[in-house]
């Protein structure tokens, strides 16, 4: 099976699993695990912090920067729908006690700086509540994985100390915005930043994130950590993977991610070229994600019926791709997502593209294709690629999966 629906999937390289057999251990919580401090050493020199912090998730490490920067009743100011506000179960309102003031989001992935002077909350007025933090994505998951450069995150960064409010990055794919612009992951989180990154994604770690930011932060992350059960003993297991990902040279995962974004350039280029395939611009393929629509109308219908219409399509494509051995996932707004990561090659993508092209023939979309190439390949299965299982379809419209 490809299975291009999430870089979560990704399994572990020879290299990592030899490491974390291998990972000298100790007990974290005690803060005596050397595997897990040099990961976290390594993480904070890296993006250029103080120090760093392991955590069990890409969830958990947007929840502790939050509770180490967010008090009770605070607000958060972000764009709308990202992963914090909409795909964490609400741990912002439920566990932080905080509000949500979400500005959209523009096609780049940024959010407009006069916008987010303006939702800064007066102080005063006993109404508001108190503006706590600033967060941003990078890459941003809805405009398909826009890499935020350099130049905006300073200004965001230099509006967030003249408003005098933290900023905290969620980074999930930090190092794939790092790698599409060109500069070291450091030049992207500015001086007095916090912000996580996943090992669990593009970086191809079975578990894991680490957050990163100055001490006092830190150490109050460490604190919320306890607090959320994220504790965890000898977990150089873990770590020892993420040191393996985050090396120089061609066994760590960070040069690499190049492959990822030319796959999915490639893939996006094929796929733009298909009668059937609407909503989609390959050049706004910067990173991994690959983010597209199907049908005739080349746009999200408004009614409800469309919208039910739109929706059984793209299931059945999305069934009749998996017949041929490729998995994709539902995306918002009905689109569908592939991402290519580290286990895909350049062969799989070929493959991938002459089953969507028949797919699509197949829902009635498309030419039909009579090559052999496009015959039904064997009933879908999970293979040495799939980490696990299809879990339960998301509702149409959701925000979709890691
Ligand atoms: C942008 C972003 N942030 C955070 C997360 C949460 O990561 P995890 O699934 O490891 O909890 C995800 C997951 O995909 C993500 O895409």
């Amino acid at each position: 099976m490809i299975d291009l629906r999430s870089d979560t999937v990704t399994l572990p390289s020879p290299a990592m699993r030899h490491a974390m057999a291998e990972a000298e251990v100790g007990d974290d919580v005690w803060g005596e695990d050397p595997t897990v401090r040099a990961l976290e050493e390594r993480s904070a020199e890296l993006l250029g912090a103080e120090a760093g912090l392991l955590v069990a998730s890409g969830t958990m490490g947007n929840l502790v920067g939050l509770l180490a920067h967010v008090p009770r009743g605070g607000e958060i100011i972000g764009p709308a729908e990202i992963h914090t506000f909409s795909s964490e179960g609400a741990g912002h309102a439920v566990v932080v006690g905080a509000s949500a003031r979400a500005i959209p989001a523009a096609d780049d992935g940024t959010i407009d700086l006069v916008a987010v002077r303006g939702a800064v909350r007066d102080p005063s007025d006993v109404h508001q509540p108190i503006s706590a933090l600033i967060t941003i994505e990078n890459t941003h998951a809805l405009s398909m994985g826009q890499p935020l450069a350099p130049a905006y995150m300073q200004s965001l960064a230099e509006l967030a100390r003249d408003v005098r409010i933290p900023l905290f990055i969620d980074g999930a794919r930090l190092f794939n915005a790092a790698v599409a612009l060109g500069v070291p992951a450091r030049d992207l989180v500015p001086a007095r930043a916090s912000a996580t990154f996943c090992l669990s994604k593009s970086l191809a770690c079975p578990v894991g994130s680490v957050v990163v930011g100055d001490t006092a932060f830190i150490a109050r992350a460490r604190r919320a950590r306890k607090m959320v059960g994220g504790g965890m003993r000898q977990a150089g297991i873990i770590a020892a993977a993420g040191l393996v990902a985050l090396r120089d040279g061609p066994l760590g995962m960070i040069d690499r991610l190049a492959d990822d974004h030319a796959n999915a350039r490639y893939l996006a280029d094929a796929l733009a070229s298909m009668p059937g395939v609407t909503g989609l611009d390959p050049t706004r393929v910067r990173t991994n994600f690959v983010l597209f629509a199907i049908g005739d109308q080349g746009r999200w219908p408004d009614d409800r019926a469309g919208r039910e219409r739109a929706v059984r399509t793209r299931a059945a494509f999305l069934a009749r791709l998996e017949a041929r051995g490729v998995r994709m996932i539902e995306y918002p707004e009905g689109r569908i997502r592939a991402i290519p990561h580290y286990g895909i090659e350049r062969a799989d993508i070929d493959t991938t593209i002459a089953a969507t092209r028949a797919a699509l023939a197949e829902v009635g979309l498309g030419p039909a294709v009579t090559s052999a190439r496009a015959q039904p390949a064997v009933a879908p299965q999970v293979s040495r690629r799939t980490a696990t299982g299809s879990g339960p379809e998301p509702r149409p419209g959701a925000r979709g999966r890691p």
